[in-house]
């Protein structure tokens, strides 16, 4: 599993996309299409990105009944994504029937990940919202497990949790990380964030940073940083 920085281009333009990625001369990162930029322009945003020769993880985070969600993998993968996702709460049949869309007729697909629990929900919003007694960690670890009995590749998780997941889940099975932040950078609104440093320690496979590149004076040093951190 090759090891990776993926930036969040969480843009609400084309326009301001571009102008952010033209900045990058020298090389092509791996790119995070979010729901606002996808909901702003379309899947030309997605087709343009690859064009421009560029990774693309398509994060749309799908949840819906099993039919549903097949079918739009399908034209997902149509779009020649390499990583997309979907919720592990909406069962692991769902998981299942989206591997089945996401599979081309030569038998490749884009790599999916599933969202455990949202890094947003605490023990207590699931107990009193979604009437989840066990222990968050249990629930995490669940949702993980199930994602892999589905064929999943692996979970976006916590880089806190990216060790628990492999000892679970087996080491091939891949942790996405957001919530990275420089030792000497802005937090923000995330609550757990590690160094990308740290985050290879811990055996993240690829990391996702948003403002930390994008919000940084020099966005390419920014991103070269993570690079040299993370994958050395
Ligand atoms: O700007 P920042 O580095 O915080 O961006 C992190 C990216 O990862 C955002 O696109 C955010 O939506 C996403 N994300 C997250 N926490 C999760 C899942 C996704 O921060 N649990």
């Amino acid at each position: 599993m090759g090891k990776d920085v993926i930036i969040a281009c969480d843009f609400d333009s084309a326009e301001k996309t571009f102008a952010f990625l033209d900045k990058f001369t020298g090389r092509k990162p791996f790119v995070k299409i979010g729901m606002e930029l996808y909901y702003a322009e379309g899947p030309s945003i997605v087709k343009e990105i690859k064009k421009r020769g560029h990774k693309i993880f398509l994060d749309l985070k799908l949840h819906d009944i099993p039919n549903t969600v097949k079918k739009s993998m399908a034209v997902l993968s149509r779009l020649d994504v390499d990583m997309t996702n979907l919720h592990a709460s909406g069962t692991k049949r769902m998981m299942e029937a989206a591997i089945e869309g996401l599979t081309r007729e030569d038998g490749t697909r884009p790599m999916l990940i599933a969202v455990t629990q949202l890094t947003s929900t605490d023990q207590e919003a699931m107990e009193n919202d979604l009437l989840i007694k066990e222990p968050i960690d249990k629930v995490v670890m669940h949702y993980a497990h199930n994602a892999k009995l589905a064929g999943l590749d692996g979970v976006v998780c916590s880089p806190l949790e990216a060790g628990k997941v492999h000892d679970r889940c087996g080491k091939d099975f891949v942790t996405v990380t957001p919530g990275v932040r420089f030792a000497d950078g802005e937090v923000g609104d995330q609550k757990r964030v590690m160094t990308p440093a740290q985050a290879k320690e811990i055996g993240s496979d690829y990391i996702v940073v948003g403002r930390p590149i994008t919000a940084a004076e020099d966005p390419v040093a920014a991103y070269e940083r993570c690079v040299a951190e993370f994958v050395g």
